[in-house]
């Protein structure tokens, strides 16, 4: 294989395997960090590109892209038949922004609906056709079963490459969760342009929706003149936070008609007791009925619960604030980001097993130029159920009201593997938690591991 070829790469695998024996004692070689693809764009100035489509609200989409001309205008049309003609069009926002010597191309935002739920729109941006094959997105279901596939940390490298692909190989899906770290641009500006190109054929197809990690601050180092921390992030990957409530596109909410609610929260931004980001959870979470939304899920980028060696305790401060409220509220599941590795605990709160308590699962091994986290802490917690630093992304299978799938599948090279699945049962009125104080009440049904 051609990464075996150089001399620092032979070094880094002389690495990986001295140290794969101490992560998770699983028999699979480990690989390198692989180099960054740079997407370039091959159409005219005009030609929409880096396009991606967000849940707005309930029964609207907002579709966004960019074009390096300035007089496109910010219109989307759209339709559900094959017929030539467009049914309904919609014109929305715009927004660019300089980063020093760096300026955006203009960055359009626009809002459609109301559309019908798990159905195929075909839609053009600016109106201008990009290629013989016209674009297309699907709508989530309002029924179950709903499938969601997580990928956190992904970069722009060849094992984002094999991600994504492995994403689309495996299957279809509704919706894309990314729990931070999109572009790893880190101030070079372009990069978050070959990143928008590079997972455009999914985004512009299947809602993608993200909370920023710590690659998205890009606090430069002059900060009188630098610009404001997520610049780029907040102009490019615009929330619904104003459609949840939120007065920050850094933490939001969205619903799915199905029955689950999905929350991305700020690990990057005040979360204590006094902040706006804890008193929107707290209102929230409130109005979650769970007779009609058996599945709570949070995004955060941060871990509140790691036993691998890198980035140990960041999550701590945000998990003593906000926890409770959490727990109180009968989340399913946390999914995190932040260490390159993929790891799953069992149901816990404050440090103990629980039963009434989200599953939290990190996985940041979308693919990203850092490589993987391979070092854990020994001897392994009891509450860490299954953990292995390989790239990989997950899947969440909501079966029905009261049962979901998740399963977990490494980029083996070319092929992709189930590593980890694991049955849930939810949470909800409906589900195997109904009084808090009843600890001995069963949540995690199944556990399968494949044995390598
Ligand atoms: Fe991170």
């Amino acid at each position: 294989m051609a990464i075996w070829s150089s001399a620092p790469r032979m070094f880094a695998a002389i690495c990986f395997v001295t140290f794969w024996a101490q992560s998770s004692g699983l028999d699979y070689v480990r690989p390198p960090p692989r180099p960054i693809l740079y997407t370039s764009h091959n159409g005219s100035e005009a030609h929409p590109q880096q396009i991606h489509i967000s849940v707005a609200g309930k029964d609207h989409m907002r579709i966004s892209w960019v074009t390096e001309d300035k007089s496109v205008p910010s219109l989307v049309e759209y339709r559900r038949s094959a017929r030539r003609k467009y049914e309904a069009s919609a014109t929305g926002e715009h927004t660019s922004y300089r980063f020093f010597f760096y300026t955006s191309g203009k960055i359009h935002h626009v809002k459609i609906g109301p559309l019908l739920p798990n159905t195929v729109y075909y839609y053009r941006c600016g109106g201008i056709d990009i290629g013989e094959e016209e674009l297309s997105f699907k709508t989530p279901p309002d029924t179950f079963p709903v499938e969601l596939v997580v990928a956190g940390d992904l970069g722009q490298t060849e094992w984002t490459a094999s991600t994504l692909a492995h994403i689309q190989k495996i299957g279809d899906y509704d919706l894309l969760l990314l729990p931070g770290d999109l572009s790893y641009a880190d101030n070079q500006q372009p990069l978050w342009d070959t990143f928008g190109r590079m997972v455009s054929p999914l985004s512009r197809s299947r809602p993608w929706m993200v909370t920023e990690g710590n690659h998205e601050i890009e606090k430069a180092l002059i900060p009188i003149i630098a610009p404001p921390a997520f610049t780029s992030y907040n102009a490019r990957w615009l929330m619904p936070f104003r459609e949840s409530g939120s007065t920050s596109n850094l933490y939001y909410s969205f619903q799915l008609d199905a029955g689950a609610h999905i929350i991305m929260l700020a690990s990057y931004a005040d979360f204590d007791k006094n902040s706006a980001q804890y008193r929107w959870l707290q209102n929230d979470l409130d109005n979650v009925d769970r007779s009609k939304t058996p599945w709570l899920i949070v995004l955060i980028h941060a871990p509140w619960y790691n036993t691998n060696l890198a980035h140990q305790g960041e999550g701590e401060s945000m998990r003593k604030a906000m926890e409770e409220l959490l727990y109180r509220a009968r989340v399913d599941i946390v999914f995190a980001g932040h260490v390159h590795a993929y790891e799953r605990f069992t149901r816990v709160y404050d440090n103990e097993p629980n039963h009434c308590a989200p599953v939290h699962i990190t996985i940041g091994d979308g693919g990203n130029r850092e490589g993987l986290a391979m070092l854990y802490k020994t001897p392994p917690s009891p509450l860490s159920l299954f953990r292995e630093a390989s790239f990989g992304h997950g899947r969440l299978k909501l079966v029905n009201q009261t049962h979901a799938h998740w399963t977990w599948h490494r980029n083996n090279d070319h092929n992709s593997v189930v590593g980890d699945e694991v049955w849930l049962e939810s949470l909800g009125e409906q589900g195997a938690c109904k009084d808090l104080d009843d600890k001995l009440v069963g949540s995690v049904i199944f556990e399968a591991r494949e044995e390598l």
